[in-house]
């Protein structure tokens, strides 16, 4: 992983905004999910304006320029439009004319699995150096008069750059170590959705089982955990940083002590971000590699769930 970099939409809305919209209050969604704020894109400012400048960071801190890039993989659930995918609106800004452009759709699990599909590109050999972008505007598919969903989720970005490298092929090796995807289409309606193009020809709002998704998220993360450290041959203690995907302080925390990690080794942004979906992870990531937490060679732990339901976990030497 040659480097990270992110984008927030600059309007941030408390607690306190909302509460001045639906009933609800500051304490409750703090003790309940632990989010305090969340950045919302401004009128006009879509998903891929906030992918491109976060894939622009990565570039950058990666020190790779655009014209190396022959793979980008986009995690949304928020596109710009139905078709063609956001992606390749970014490799068009990008100033990119070669390779393969796409997005996946796995909800808040996309940054994983979009992460996977390029590892996996990239080991086969049919792409050299990729960017995986986890990008969503959420805000867009709220009901922003239902409390019960509109208080969880934020609008942002985050990429990597991802370039193929040689290694002894084991986990001393910097780059993603293992990928793991899963996916269960029973909990469809679970958190999902009420419009599409194909079934509603509208763009519709989210709807959720919150108690089932949590019920569902705590079990589900921690066996992704536990696949991606015995896959490696690993304990937990040998972890340098949890980055979990931002849903829940109550998820996270259940998560990380189900692993028995410190909270100490846990990334954590949900207080300030709420749940970006596919963009947590790297924008958890970027964070705590530009405040300088988390440092070159240490071991990196991911892991999401989101719609689908749909789970997976990554392990990276940073
Ligand atoms: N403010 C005030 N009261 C509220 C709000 C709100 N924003 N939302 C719900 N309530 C009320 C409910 O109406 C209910 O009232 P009632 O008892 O009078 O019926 C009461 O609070 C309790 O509601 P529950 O749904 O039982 O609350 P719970 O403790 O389960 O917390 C929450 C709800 C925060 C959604 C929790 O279930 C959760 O975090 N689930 C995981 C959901 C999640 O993270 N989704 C994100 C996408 S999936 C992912 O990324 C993993």
């Amino acid at each position: 992983m040659a480097g990270c970099g992110a984008c927030l939409p600059g309007q941030v809305v408390t607690n306190h905004d909302l509460a001045q919209r639906v009933d609800t209050s500051d304490d409750w969604i703090v003790q309940r999910t632990g989010i305090r704020g969340r950045h919302i894109a401004a009128e006009g400012e879509t998903t891929s304006d906030l992918a491109y400048r976060a894939a622009l960071a990565a570039l950058d801190h990666a020190g790779v320029p655009a014209e190396r890039i022959d793979l980008i993989v986009l995690a949304t659930t928020t596109p710009d439009h139905t078709f063609p995918a956001t992606a390749v609106k970014v490799q068009a800004r990008l100033g990119i004319t070669r390779g393969a452009a796409f997005d996946v759709q796995a909800v808040c699990s996309g940054f994983i699995y979009a992460l996977a599909v390029a590892d996996n590109f990239i080991r086969l050999g049919q792409a050299r150096a990729a960017l995986v972008i986890g990008a969503d505007t959420f805000s867009r598919i709220l009901d922003w008069e239902d409390r019960t969903t509109c208080v969880l989720f934020g609008d942002g970005a985050g990429a990597v750059v991802l370039e193929a490298t040689e290694g002894a092929g084991d986990v001393s090796d910097r780059g993603v170590l293992s990928t793991h995807l899963h996916a269960d289409g029973r909990h469809y309606d679970k958190l999902w959705v009420d419009g599409g193009p194909s079934a509603t020809r509208t763009t519709g709002c989210v709807r959720m089982n919150g108690q089932e998704v949590f019920r569902h998220a705590v079990t589900r993360l921690s066996e992704a955990a536990t696949e991606a450290l015995a896959a490696n041959g690993i304990g937990p203690e040998a972890l340098d940083w949890l980055v979990p995907h931002q849903a829940n302080l109550r998820i996270i925390e259940s998560t990380a002590r189900k692993l028995r990690l410190p909270a100490e080794k846990t990334v954590v942004t949900v207080d300030h971000h709420g749940n970006t979906s596919a963009a947590s992870i790297p924008l958890a990531l970027t964070e705590a590699v530009t405040d300088g937490r988390i440092q070159r060679g240490q071991l990196l732990l991911m892991e999401a769930m989101g719609g689908g339901f749909t789970w997976g976990s990554a392990l990276v030497r940073w």
